[in-house]
């Protein structure tokens, strides 16, 4: 893999934010749970620590701890700037101000950092990258992708959604995307080719509201299923 940490952030978030955004239920947690594209969030670790079972994957799991850590070190100052000058852009339902955020960010990090080495040896965090994924079919209930997809629909192709969705589809029952905004803020234009395309594959698709808000207006979630 030659990905350079660059334009994707890696930033993290909690175990209780993807309950929120997932709307996952105690049904939900009795499998093991695919997370794409998990990078540094903490809801792997958190998720193991009460015994539940979570593999992620990312790219970024070929780096090692301090390079993650540096990489975060080096962005977040602007990221969290970009926040705190466009207050009216954002929720402030979770995270309670622009310094919140980056506090709620740091924690999830230092979970995740924390849990890094014995999860990798566990093989609960994997080095892969859509749109290929290192799985058997159907060896996952649910997969979950969270700032990812549609979130940089001006970086990843309308065809890299395509591939990336089905490829989750084949290794998971169902597969949940959040939120359905671009970084603009604008409903991604990839959606409707996408579900369309997945439909003709026989992927059936819902738009569900979830209970997670923080860009203004991106509180709708994904589902694609099989039956
Ligand atoms: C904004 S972060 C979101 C992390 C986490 N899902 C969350 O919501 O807290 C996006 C993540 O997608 C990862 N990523 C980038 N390209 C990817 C790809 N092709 N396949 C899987 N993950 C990818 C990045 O490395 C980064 O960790």
């Amino acid at each position: 893999m030659s990905l350079k940490l660059g334009e994707i952030v890696p930033f993290g978030r909690s175990r209780q934010e993807y309950e929120l955004m997932f709307n996952l239920s105690q049904e939900d947690y009795q499998q093991v749970i695919l997370g794409c594209g998990d990078g540094p969030a903490s809801f792997n670790a958190q998720m193991t620590q009460e015994g539940y079972s979570v593999i992620s994957i990312d790219p970024i799991y070929q780096f090692s701890k301090s390079e993650i850590q540096q990489r975060f070190d080096e962005v977040v100052d602007n990221i969290i700037a970009q926040v705190a000058a466009t207050p009216d852009n954002w929720s402030w339902s979770y995270h309670r101000d622009a310094e919140d955020l980056r506090q709620n960010r740091v924690k999830a990090l230092e979970i995740f950092l924390k849990d890094y080495e014995q999860g990798r040896k566990e093989g609960r965090y994997q080095a892969a990258a859509l749109p290929h994924l290192p799985f058997e079919s159907g060896q996952f209930k649910l997969a979950l992708c969270s700032h990812l997809l549609f979130l940089y629909s001006d970086l990843l192709s309308v065809e890299f959604h395509i591939e990336s969705l089905k490829e989750l589809c084949r290794v998971a029952q169902e597969v949940r995307i959040f939120p359905l905004l671009t970084l603009g803020r604008q409903v991604s234009s990839h959606i409707e080719p996408v579900r369309e395309a997945l439909a003709k594959m026989g992927i059936k698709s819902r738009i569900e509201m979830a209970n997670y808000e923080f860009q203004k207006g991106g509180n709708q979630m994904l589902r694609l299923f099989q039956e």
